[in-house]
This record gives structure tokens, sequence and C-alpha cells, in this order.
């Protein structure tokens, strides 16, 4: 069963000869209950921006991005919910009640309260994390739905800076019920992100006899080639990652700790190498133009995040060596994430 949420629109070639799809995602949330969909986008645009803008306005050039503001803290008084969220932002768990709503509860199990159960299922971030989530699994199935897998030759699919893995289990499963051998490799390295990952492969998806947990820092490229192999693998993603790297080489400093990490081209570059010809690598990056932009980075302070056009997107990828024409772009409706699906020629 291929992914029903979402409507693949008509493709335009891209003048570098990458493709470009639009995107229509139906999100089960905004269906059931327009009404609170239209009152939180209001008070998002109509209200917070705008104090936002403001409080930027009055500061001037004191303003610093992202600093704490009288609308953030306004927005966190309205529930414990969030302030106890907030506390784990930008973990894998943070992630969580955006990917998994209908739960109505936090990775740690705090049931939602009124507040939550508006914003969590209607603010654009959650909206753009699940339609990049339907978006993988399409083009995973599709890529994959005819691919020959036996228990001893499986679909070989790692997951880099896995997180809680579940974009990954909702694609791997539609292949799984398909009659798929697939074997995960879930890699992070946040130890509690394997934990949860794993709980999940359990309770929630019963696909915990495909995987495969490593605690690695996947930016130490050269321990990554060799323990994970070149060409080795059939699918690769790297959602929610790409786009908190600059795309160059970087300095890391922690306490007394300083040294140059890669930046997204050279990442990029060795995930691609992992791929076997015929493989599919996916990435995503939110889009600059993510309409509630502001309030995500400067009002709910999601820290590190690097939203870049499409152009910049495709920009790093050919500097990683990438031929365009092996690229095929998705932009969904609610224009927060372009996500790119890229193959390996055989
Ligand atoms: C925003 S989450 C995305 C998780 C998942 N891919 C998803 O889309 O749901 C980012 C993940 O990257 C992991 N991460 C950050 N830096 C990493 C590194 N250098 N090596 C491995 N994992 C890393 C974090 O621990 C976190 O789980």
């Amino acid at each position: 069963m291929i992914s029903e949420n979402i409507n693949i629109g008509k493709s335009k070639r891209l003048k570098d000869g990458a493709v470009l799809y639009p995107v229509k995602f139906h999100d089960v949330h905004e269906h059931s209950d327009p009404d609170t969909r239209h009152s939180v986008t209001k008070e998002i645009h109509e209200e917070m921006i705008p104090a936002l803008e403001a409080h930027k306005k009055a500061r001037g050039d004191l303003y610093k991005h992202a600093e704490d503001n009288h609308v953030t803290q306004a927005l966190f008084a309205k529930s414990e919910v969030l302030e106890t969220w907030r506390q784990s932002m930008p973990t894998a768990e943070a992630l969580y009640p955006l990917q998994q709503p209908h739960r109505k509860k936090l990775a740690d199990g705090t049931v939602f309260d009124e507040v939550a159960e508006r914003y969590f299922p209607h603010a654009l971030d959650g909206v753009g994390i699940r339609s990049r989530a339907a978006i993988m699994s399409h083009v995973m199935y599709e890529h994959f739905k005819k691919h020959k897998t036996t228990k001893t030759h499986p679909l070989k699919w790692a997951s880099l800076a896995c997180g809680a893995a579940i974009p990954v289990f909702d694609a791997a499963s539609q292949l799984i019920n398909d009659g798929k051998h697939i074997s995960l490799l879930l890699a992070d390295i946040d130890p509690k992100a394997l934990v949860f990952a794993k709980k999940l492969a359990v309770e929630d998806y019963d696909i915990h006899q495909h995987i495969t947990l490593k605690k690695s820092n996947i930016l130490r490229l050269k321990r990554l080639r060799r323990r994970i192999g070149e060409n080795s693998q059939d699918a690769i993603d790297i959602l929610g990652f790409f786009e908190y790297i600059p795309a160059n080489r970087w300095r890391y400093r922690k306490y007394k700790v300083k040294m140059m990490m890669p930046g997204a081209i050279e990442f990029l570059e060795t995930a691609y190498s992992l791929l076997k010809p015929g493989g599919l690598l996916v990435l995503g990056n939110m889009r600059d133009t993510h309409p509630q932009l502001v309030f995500t980075t400067q009002i709910v302070r999601w820290p590190y995040i690097r939203p870049r056009s499409l152009e910049r997107v495709m920009d790093i990828i050919t500097q990683a060596g990438i031929q365009p024409e092996n690229v095929k772009l998705y932009q969904a409706g609610d224009n927060v994430y372009t996500v790119a699906a890229i193959t390996k020629p055989k």
C-alpha cells in the first residue's frame, strides 16, 4: 500500500536538469478540525509574528537573532506542557509530538493540555514535518516496490541521524507489508534517541527485528565510510540533519575542545558514496520562504536550523559531485520543506 495522504503534481524540469514536483499533502488534522487550524494560523500570523516584528523594530540594531523576548515568554507561559517540551529542543524527542500529534502526548508521556492540542497538530512546522515524512514514504516505496529482496539479501537502509526514526519506520513498514525483507541501520550520536527509537520499534511498529542501532558521530566521515562501507546501501536518509550544518567546513567549539567539522557538501559526498548504484538517498531542508519561519526560529526559538532556498539546496548537492539529472525535488503546499530524492546511476 503506498502513502495515500499525498498527491504528486505535474513535474517541471529546472534549468540545471533537476526535476521539481509540487505535492498536495492531505493533513488529517486540518481535515478533522479546520476551525482550530484556522484560529491557530490566524493567531500566529496576525498576533505573534507582528508582535515579534514590533519587538525587533523597537530593539533596532540591538536585536540579536532568536534572542529571548516577551512573545516567546507569553507563548510558553500559556502551558506547562509546552514549557516541558521546550526543554527537549532540538532532540529527536522534541519532534515526536509534531510527528504524531494524534497520540496527544510528549515523548516522555506528558499528556497534552488544551494549548498543546492546538499547536502540535496545527502550527505549520508539524504539518511540514508530517508532509516531508509522507514524501519520503512515497519516494522510497515507488523506488523499491519492484526491488527483489530475500532474507539473506534484504534491502539495506541506513538512516543517518535517525533520531526516533519515525519517518523511517513509517516508510519501511509499507515495504515490509508488501513482503520486502529490510535491514535498517539506525545511526545517531544521541543514545537517548536510539533508546527511544528502539522503544517505538517494539511498541508502536513491531519492526524491531529489522533494526540495528549504532551510536555514532556521522560527521566523522572516514569512520562512517569504513563502518558502513562504500556502495553498500540501497537506501539512505538524512532527513532532519542536512539542514543543521553549514555548507562548508565549520569550527566546532565546546568548552576547551575546538575542531573543524565537515559541512553539508562534504557530508553529502560521503553519504552518497555509501549508496549502491541504483540506490536512493533522501534529504530535506527547511525552506527560507517557510510562511511561519519567524514563529519557528524566533518565537519557538528552535535552534541551529539553516533554512535554504531550492537553488541553494541544489547548489550544495551539485558541489557534492551529484549530477542534477539524478535529483528529484518535492515541495508540499505547506511550503515548509524541500525534500530531495537523489539516485545513483547504475
Ligand atoms: C531533528 S532530529 C532528526 C531525526 C530524524 N532523522 C527525523 O527526521 O525524525 C536530528 C538528529 O540528529 C542527531 N545528530 C546531530 N548531530 C549528529 C551527529 N554529528 N552524528 C549523528 N547524529 C547527530 C540528533 O541526535 C538528532 O537525533
